[in-house]
């Protein structure tokens, strides 16, 4: 009930300016802080794949094993470009929000920590849980939340890079915050700010498939070599 509360005060604070602004200087908001995101390197796929992952077992038939390392990594690019991860680990200082990943609105900025500016830390309006919100504006039914809740530092910005740099970068101890192989498998597949990315809130689409099948597939990535996608 508190939250609620609280919840409907915030909204009230943070829709108002939102609505004051004309089109043209929201448009000017968009502009170029960070490059466009470039397509996915993945085949064509039809909706209903987009919204499950294959298992495992679906890549037995590729006999050679860099072959089948691959078709995995590149499986899980389905979650890794999805807007749920990338809009927090954009190329700029400011995350991003939406299915067309639009700057996040109010303009919030990383700061030292990545965890907001005094007086706008992601905590002030991010709880620890997603928060339903009574609808103010066309779309938004929830606030997202979790315990975390703040931006990937700037060395792991996934926005507008492609899914075979993204895989080197995640490898990479220098840029991924000194994961080892075996660490990264189990950020996959355990830690909670990433498993937001199936539970994100009322008016928000989830990433595609579950976590466990999700960090199943990085185990079997990490077992084939992790290999990683020219592009
Ligand atoms: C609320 C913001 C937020 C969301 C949403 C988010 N991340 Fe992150 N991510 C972070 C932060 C912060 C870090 C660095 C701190 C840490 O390691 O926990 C990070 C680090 C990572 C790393 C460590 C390695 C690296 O180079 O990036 C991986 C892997 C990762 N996230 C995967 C994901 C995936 C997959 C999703 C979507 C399902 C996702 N994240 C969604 C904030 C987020
Ligand atoms: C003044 C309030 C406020 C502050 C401060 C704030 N946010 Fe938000 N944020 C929101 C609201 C409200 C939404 C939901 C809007 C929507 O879904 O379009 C949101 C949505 C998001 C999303 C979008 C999730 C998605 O996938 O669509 C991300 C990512 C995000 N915030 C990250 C952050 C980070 C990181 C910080 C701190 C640097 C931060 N926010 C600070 C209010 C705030």
């Amino acid at each position: 009930m508190r939250n609620k509360i609280r919840a409907g005060l915030l909204a009230a604070l943070i829709f108002a300016p939102a609505f004051a602004l004309s089109p043209a200087s929201h448009a000017q908001d968009r502009a170029p802080e960070a490059p466009a995101p470039s397509t996915p390197a993945l085949p064509p796929v039809d909706r209903a794949d987009e919204k499950s992952l294959k298992s495992v077992a679906d890549f037995d038939d590729i006999a050679d094993q860099k072959e089948r390392s691959i078709a995995i990594f590149q499986e899980t690019g389905k979650v890794l470009l999805h807007p749920r991860c990338v809009n927090c680990h954009p190329a700029g200082d400011r995350p991003l929000q939406g299915m067309d990943m639009h700057l996040h609105q109010p303009p919030v900025r990383r700061g030292d920590a990545n965890f907001g500016e005094p007086g706008m830390m992601c905590n002030t309006c991010h709880g620890p849980a997603n928060v339903p919100v009574v609808a103010q504006s066309e779309n938004i039914q929830s606030i997202p939340g979790n315990p975390n809740w703040h931006l990937a530092p700037i060395e792991m910005a996934w926005q507008g890079r492609s899914l075979g740099d993204i895989c080197r970068q995640i490898k990479d101890e220098d840029r991924n915050g000194g994961k080892t192989l075996a660490e990264l498998v189990d950020h996959m597949a355990d830690d909670d700010l990433v498993g937001w990315g199936w539970h994100p809130g009322k008016g928000r689409e989830p990433v595609p498939g579950t976590q466990k099948q999700f960090g199943e597939l990085y185990k079997a990535w990490a077992a084939t070599g992790a290999h990683c996608p020219d592009s």
